[in-house]
C-alpha cells in the first residue's frame, strides 16, 4: 500500500514491547509519530531511539505519542531497549512494536525491497488527532533522523491548524510567520492577528506568531 499525505492512517493490532496495542486506542485523540528502524542491535537506531525517549517532555507538550516499529521480535526488542537505557542514559518509554509478519509495515510502505530484502526502512509518519497523515519522510539506513526538526514540523502544523498560518523556510520558534494565502477577509485578518502583518507581496504576508507574547 502506498500512504501518502492526507489518507487516513489504518489502524492495526500488533504486539509490541509493552504488549498488544491497538493503534488507534494507544492514540487516542493525541497526535502521533510512528516510526520504523531498520533493526535492533544497530548503532543508529540505538541513538535515535533514546534520543526520542529523552524528548519525552517535549512530546508531551504537544500532545505527541511516540511508537517506534522494527521487525524484531518482543523479546529482542526487550534486550535492546536494556541497552539504549544504558548507553544513552535514559529510559525508553514508548513502545516499539514487534513487527514479526511484517503486517504494519506492509500497511504502512515501510519495506522497500530494493534497499532491503529483509529489514524496515528508516521512515517517519505524523498523524493528526483526526488520523489523518500529514507527514512522511524516509531516510537511509545509514542517517539518523533530526528529531528537532520532527518536533519543528508538529509545532508548524500545528499553527496551521489553529492559527492558519504556515512557516517559512527554516523557521524556528519564536520567528515570524506567514499568513496562508486562503484567508482574505479583512475583519478576520484583524481577529487573527492584532498585531497586524506586513505584505511584502499580496501573496507574502508575514506576521509574528499568533500564539507568543
Ligand atoms: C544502523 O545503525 O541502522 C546502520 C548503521 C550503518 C549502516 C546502516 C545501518
Amino acid at each position: 500500500m502506498t500512504l501518502r499525505l492526507g489518507d487516513t492512517a489504518p489502524n492495526f493490532q500488533q504486539q509490541s514491547s509493552e504488549g498488544i496495542i491497538d493503534f488507534y486506542e494507544f492514540l487516542g485523540d493525541s497526535w502521533g509519530i510512528l516510526f520504523s528502524h531498520p533493526a535492533d542491535y544497530t548503532p543508529v537506531c540505538t541513538t535515535e531511539l533514546g534520543y526520542t525517549a529523552k524528548l519525552k517532555d517535549e512530546f508531551e507538550r504537544r500532545g505527541v505519542k511516540a511508537i517506534a516499529l522494527s521487525v524484531d521480535d518482543v523479546e529482542s526488542h526487550k534486550g535492546w531497549i536494556n541497552d539504549i537505557n544504558e548507553t544513552q542514559n535514559t529510559t525508553v518509554n514508548f513502545p516499539i512494536i514487534a513487527d514479526q509478519d511484517r503486517k504494519v509495515s506492509e500497511l504502512y510502505g515501510f519495506l522497500h525491497p530494493n534497499a532491503s530484502e529483509t529489514t524496515t526502512v528508516r521512515s517517519l509518519v505524523i498523524i493528526d488527532p483526526n488520523k489523518k497523515v500529514r507527514l512522511i519522510i524516509t531516510y537511509p539506513a545509514s542517517t539518523g533522523r533530526n528529531f528537532n526538526e520532527i518536533l519543528r514540523v508538529v509545532d508548524s502544523l500545528q499553527l496551521t491548524d489553529n492559527h492558519k498560518v504556515a512557516t517559512p523556510a527554516n523557521w524556528q520558534q519564536g520567528e515570524d510567520v506567514v499568513i496562508v494565502p486562503s484567508l482574505q477577509d479583512e475583519t478576520e485578518l484583524k481577529e487573527r492577528f492584532p498585531k497586524g502583518y506586513k505584505a511584502v507581496k499580496p501573496y507574502l504576508r508575514l506576521t509574528p506568531q499568533p500564539d507568543k507574547d
